[in-house]
């Protein structure tokens, strides 16, 4: 099946899924939306009242904000895939809790699947636990770090920075280095790419699953 096809087919299952107790008071189930051959991918929380609304991520305040980051550091929403961490909204905004987000993990990992992003920014503690597990935020924000050969980004919640000036300074500045890390990324799996020899040659070892950090490009 083409990535397209099977981004359609997560979709239909996510909007009919019973597998958390979230499918209890959702109005609209929110897969998320994008193209198949999306570089950046970016993973939020869970839908908020504007989400489960329209049945589209990022739509409400916080979504305003993110257009308006994106648009600021030259990205644009419609070449980025954007979803959640768990595709239903949980009851006035509380945080998702363990069972909802291991039922729901399945049709993250075959969107990543399908859509082979480059780089993955992650938005708020859920989904940076997902890929970082044991860091803190407020340590790692806006830096990248190589995880099965894509690059996590992890970010400030846009909803958290909204009211909180110095929060919204942060990301701000973090997402002006993003046009950055997605040219390191291509670079970096095209150097993936060479035969040994050059990689020997250049002292480098684009090793695909390599966990190390990327502080310098
Ligand atoms: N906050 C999120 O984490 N996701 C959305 O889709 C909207 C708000
Ligand atoms: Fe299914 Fe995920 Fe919705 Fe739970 S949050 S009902 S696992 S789609």
């Amino acid at each position: 099946m083409q990535p397209d096809q099977i981004l359609k087919e997560i979709a239909q299952q996510v909007s009919e899924c019973k597998r958390c107790q979230l499918h209890y008071s959702r109005k609209k189930a929110v897969p998320g939306e994008g193209p198949a051959q999306a570089e950046i991918m970016m993973i939020g929380e869970g839908p908020g009242f504007y989400e489960n609304e329209q049945g589209r991520p990022f739509v409400g305040a916080a979504g305003k904000f993110l257009d308006e980051l994106l648009e600021k550091c030259g990205i644009a929403r419609k070449d980025v895939f954007i979803t959640n961490v768990v595709k239903c909204r949980p009851p006035g905004n509380r945080d998702p809790q363990p069972e909802e987000l291991e039922a729901c993990n399945a049709y993250l990992e075959r969107q990543i699947e399908a859509i082979s992003p480059k780089v993955i920014v992650t938005l708020g503690r859920f989904s940076m636990a997902k890929f970082l597990p044991g860091v803190k935020i407020s340590e790692v924000h806006g830096q990248s770090f190589w995880r099965n050969g894509r690059l996590i980004v992890p970010m400030f919640h846009p909803a958290a920075a909204l009211h909180q000036p110095s929060l919204k300074a942060s990301v701000e500045r973090d997402f002006a280095r993003l046009s950055e890390y997605v040219q390191a990324a291509r670079q970096r799996m095209q150097a993936a790419e060479k035969p040994i020899a050059v990689e020997e040659k250049t002292g480098e070892t684009p090793a695909k699953d390599q966990p190390t950090q990327l502080s310098l490009f």
